[in-house]
């Protein structure tokens, strides 16, 4: 089976296109790499961009962009997909930097494009704003995670890395833990988008350079049990909910668990169903706000 192997973009229809940029460039410290009408392309490092916003009626994620491996073979991938009964759709140059495009949907609607990465963009770190190394995963509600997961498991190569009970599944197409969770709250909509940053004091740093901003916290600074990431919330000026972590755990496949750290109550840490518990939370103990779930 071909899998898809990292996570490149996340793309975003947003009423206030300029107010939303102005958050992405000042505050998270992403560069601004093209603007078309009504689209706005913001970048990290290696990639063109990370981020893609769209003037809309309403604030939600559209599409996320999957990298396949440089040797794969997006033909091939193609009749993987069609060979679920799922329909596909070939665009040539659809943004920029990529050249070759295969769209379809997930089952809750959320357009997944799939592409091979061609030249990298070497933008260098910004040096004002919060400055993530990458995007990190994207979080959504979900009406049937059964469901979801196994189309994201059986299409697009993703392992479960963690269940929370059996509401919530955390899917890695790469070391690390999760690219995509899923949690099960009767809607299908935007939960987080999570962006990492370097460590414990680049996580101080981001706390108080939201607040010097006007951004306050809506959980955190903690450590998640699954996953076991450092976090901290925030909501972006759109609506939707950004999170910054560190030290997310990570995978050595060849032997089947997660990387050890001393905060681990397991040795080995490995892939498992953990119990609703608030400690698979926070293992600090601070449980979400009731805003984190609106
Ligand atoms: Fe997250």
């Amino acid at each position: 089976m071909i899998r898809v192997s990292k996570i490149a973009h996340a793309s975003y229809e947003t009423p206030d296109l300029d107010r939303q940029t102005q958050y992405y460039t000042e505050i998270l410290g992403l560069t601004l790499a093209a603007k078309e009408k009504d689209t706005v392309y913001l970048a990290s490092t290696v990639d063109h961009h990370s981020i893609v916003l769209r003037k809309g009626a309403q604030s939600k994620c559209t599409r996320i962009g999957f990298q396949i491996a440089p040797d794969a073979d997006l033909d091939a991938f193609e009749k993987q997909v069609a060979g679920h009964g799922i329909k596909t759709e070939r665009r040539k140059d659809p943004e920029p930097s990529i050249a070759d495009m295969l769209v379809f949907a997930d089952p809750k609607g959320t357009i997944m494009e799939i592409f091979k990465r061609g030249d990298f963009s070497h933008q260098k770190f910004q040096s004002q704003g919060i400055v993530p190394c990458k995007l990190g995963h994207v979080a959504f509600h979900v009406t049937d995670v059964k469901h979801v997961t196994k189309f994201y498991c059986d299409v697009l190569g993703f392992r479960e890395s963690d269940w929370m009970a059996d509401f919530f599944s955390f899917l890695r197409c790469g070391p690390d833990h999760h690219t995509i969770n899923l949690m099960e709250t009767g809607s299908n909509r935007h939960f987080h988008t999570a962006f990492e940053l370097r460590d414990w004091g680049h996580m101080h740093e981001a706390c108080d350079f939201l607040s010097l901003h006007g951004y306050k916290l809506l959980w955190g600074p903690g450590r998640h049990g699954i996953g076991h990431n450092l976090f901290a919330y925030h909501r972006a000026p759109n609506g939707l909910i950004t999170e910054l972590f560190c030290e997310l755990d990570r995978m050595n496949e060849e032997l089947g668990y997660f990387e050890p750290r001393p905060w681990h109550r397991d040795s080995p840490q490995r892939p498992k169903v953990w119990a609703k518990d608030p400690s698979a939370a926070n293992l600090w103990g601070i449980l979400p706000t009731d805003e984190m779930m609106q």
